[in-house]
């Protein structure tokens, strides 16, 4: 699986950094190419002579290379990487990351990578647990990084507890499967909406919701993880797509998102509709400010298109369409209502009952009604596990 990937390794100061170079030759004998960058502070523990033997590779170690002032490229170091692999990857390299700082060739690389990040930590049990340190890994996480989690044990300090970097040969395992993957949904195309959507009243007024967009674009990244071709429609919304396999469109009204899922949902095997849609707009819409007069004013609204529901109708035999279902009461009811008015092969069921569930928050607690009538429920995690949730159920339904 490994054969031709190109794994760029970011080595910083660490004594675990010592354990890059059975990394490297692991890579190296599986048939990948390695490059790798290095800190100042990682020459401390590790040669760059060695890992340039063991990669076959020169190894990057400053933004100048020599003495003619040659520049050594981290724009092209961060876009040759199919995977950037921060290892170890320390609390002052883990902060600088989070917080956008580039005073060195390795942080200038994962700002300039396109790739997916991974990061293995290594350091004492206090810095780990140091809230600073959590909150920077969580920041990390929020990129969209991924962390390689510290093993617990004995520590350089003479400590023992959380903070030893992860072994090489557990490294090597989660960028193989990391690859493996990649491979589950290659060749497909997957069509996402997210966000709200904002019917216009006038100039500055419209009828929108409270979504965020986080729930839809978290899926569009789980599908594009797994090597899918996402193309994501989405309503207004802050969020950003972490992935390059990810196309976005931006729409603001109903209407808009129902014309763009039209004219791409024929090229499509996978449609996910998360967006939350406006379900009637204005008849008229003012070309000026409506003027504040009298106690009531009257807005006639009609009603949008089933942007699910037309797709439904126009569904073939080898697409799988997914829907969502946000619902205050008799939630199960209305979900399976939906389900198999709008022709779905599941929706995903989630309630502003439950705490932490619904719009805006980093977290959902969803339930996974199918067409065949099997329910799976789920706990309160984070938008981004969900997502990885209903990204298996997919897989699952593709591979039976
Ligand atoms: O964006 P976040 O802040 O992360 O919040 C996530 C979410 C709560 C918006 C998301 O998890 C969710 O539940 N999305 C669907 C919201 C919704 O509009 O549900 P609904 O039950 O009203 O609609 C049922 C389904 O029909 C949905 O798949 C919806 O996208 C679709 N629909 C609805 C109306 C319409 N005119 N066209 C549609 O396609």
């Amino acid at each position: 699986m490994l054969e031709g990937r190109k794994i760029l390794i970011g080595i910083s100061g660490s004594i675990a950094a010592y354990k890059i170079a059975t990394l490297t030759r692991l890579f190296v004998k599986a048939g990948a190419q390695v490059k790798v960058v290095m800190t100042p502070a990682a020459h401390d523990f590790v040669t760059p002579v060695t890992l340039a033997t063991l990669s076959k590779n020169p190894v990057n170690t400053a933004f100048v290379k020599n003495n003619a002032g040659e520049w050594t490229n981290h724009v092209e170091l961060g876009l040759w990487a199919d995977v950037f692999l921060i290892a170890p990857a320390s609390a002052n390299t883990i902060a600088k990351m989070a917080h956008g700082i580039c005073d060195n060739l390795l942080l200038a690389t994962y700002l300039s990578a396109r790739c997916p990040v991974m990061f293995a930590p290594a350091m004492d049990l206090d810095m780990l647990a140091h809230t600073a340190t959590q909150k920077n890994i969580a920041i990390l996480q929020g990129f969209g990084n991924n962390l390689i989690e510290p093993n617990s044990g004995e520590l350089a300090s003479g400590l023992e507890g959380k903070g030893r970097m992860a072994e090489p040969e557990e490294i090597f395992q989660c960028i193989n499967s990391f690859f493996n993957k990649q491979q589950l949904l290659k060749g497909k195309t997957v069509l996402i909406t997210a966000g709200p959507t904002y019917e216009h009243i006038d100039p500055v007024r419209f009828i929108g919701n409270h979504s965020s967009g986080k729930m839809g674009f978290a899926i569009a990244d789980a599908m594009a993880a797994h090597g899918a071709k996402v193309i994501l429609i989405a309503g207004p919304s802050s969020q950003q797509a972490k992935n390059t396999h990810i196309t976005r469109i931006n729409v603001t009204s109903a209407a808009e998102m129902f014309e763009e899922c039209l004219k791409v949902y024929s090229k499509t095997e996978i449609a996910i509709l998360c967006a939350a849609v406006a379900d009637y707009a204005p008849v008229q819409v003012s070309t000026s400010k409506i003027k504040k007069a009298g106690n009531l004013l009257n807005i006639e609204l009609h009603q949008t298109k089933d942007i699910l529901k037309e797709l439904g109708k126009l569904k073939k035999k080898k697409q799988l369409l997914i829907g969502f279902a946000l619902e205050t009461d008799n939630e199960e009811a209305n979900a399976l209502k939906k389900m198999k008015e709008k022709n779905l092969d599941f929706i995903v069921l989630n309630s502003l009952n439950d705490k932490g569930a619904g719009f805006g928050f980093d977290t959902n607690q969803i339930s996974i009604l199918h067409h065949n009538g099997t329910k799976k429920s789920f706990g309160l995690k984070p938008k981004k596990d969900v997502a990885q949730d209903i990204v298996e159920q997919i897989i699952q339904l593709l591979h039976v």
